[in-house]
């Protein structure tokens, strides 16, 4: 597919969709979180691919948020529909792909871009990444998902510090606090990330799907999400990855997962 403001590259099983506005820090604007759905959902069909890193071009930002300029004369109706939109097109759609997404946050990841990290399965941060939620400072809330995710990683005392202040942290801070998981260079992001995506691919997709599924359910209201753990934990028992997982370890040999 030809895309205008994202790149997808492909080394299966790894695939990699860099955000690349760089001279507009790679600003989300509607086109792109068109593009960024349609490039996860090509990416989660295809099952050669099994885990996906998301980043930014350029060694400034990750993505600096929602494109202020598409947004700035909306009314109190096109607001709610462009954070709806939004959320459903991009940011719940990543959390709930199947396949893996790690974010590789390479440099500033603000608002919409912090946002879209958060919506990742978990996040790893270059050592000069500056991250925030500073809509307040615009007039506005957190409106793709931000007031919700952020306490659930940091913590609500923190994360109402941060949304009130629009004050960003730097990545050891955010490695504390929970935000991400690892912190290296610049140089060593992607190749971290890459290594990481690796580690999974040895793993059983569709076992990952499960859990993916299980853990995301604690989030949602009215999910019980014991109870969909022990739903996705016996769906396993009929799956072929189980059957050569268990069979592998007692064979004493590395498993060779059919994906199915
Ligand atoms: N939406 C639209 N354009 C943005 C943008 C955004 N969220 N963030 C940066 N840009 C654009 C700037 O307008 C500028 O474009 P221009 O060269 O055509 O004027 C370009 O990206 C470079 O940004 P600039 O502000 O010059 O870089 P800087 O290094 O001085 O500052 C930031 C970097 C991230 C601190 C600053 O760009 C910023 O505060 N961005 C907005 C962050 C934000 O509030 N995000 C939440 C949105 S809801």
């Amino acid at each position: 597919m030809n895309y205008q403001n994202i790149l997808v590259e492909q080394q299966h099983p790894i695939a990699t969709i860099t955000i690349n506005r760089p001279k507009k820090l790679n600003a989300l604007n509607r086109e792109t979180i068109q593009e960024l759905h349609d490039a996860f959902s090509t990416l989660n069909a295809d099952h050669a691919v099994k885990v996906i890193i998301l980043t930014g071009s350029g060694e400034k930002a990750f993505v600096a948020g929602a494109d202020i300029s598409e947004f700035a004369d909306f009314s109190v109706e096109e607001g709610g529909k462009l954070a709806a939109q939004g959320q459903e097109l991009l940011f719940d759609y990543v959390q709930n792909l199947e396949t893996p997404v790690i974010a590789a946050v390479n440099g500033f990841a603000l608002g919409g871009g912090l946002e879209l990290a958060m919506a990742a399965h978990f996040r790893i941060a270059s050592d000069n990444a500056k991250m925030g939620l500073p809509e307040v400072s615009l007039g506005v809330i957190p409106g793709y998902g931000g007031t919700q995710r952020l306490p659930q990683l940091v913590g609500k005392g923190k994360a109402m510090e941060m949304i009130m202040t629009a004050a960003m942290i730097g990545a050891e801070e955010a490695k504390q606090c929970g935000l991400v998981n690892h912190v290296t260079t610049q140089e060593e992001l992607l190749p971290l990330a890459n290594k990481l995506a690796a580690k999974i691919t040895r793993n059983s997709l569709v076992a990952i799907r499960g859990a993916i599924k299980a853990v995301n359910a604690k989030y949602i209201d009215g999910k019980n999400g014991y109870e969909v753990e022990i739903e996705e934990f016996g769906n396993c028992f009929g799956t072929d990855d189980f059957k050569e997982g268990t069979t592998a370890f007692l064979e004493k040999r590395q498993a060779d997962f059919p994906g199915k």
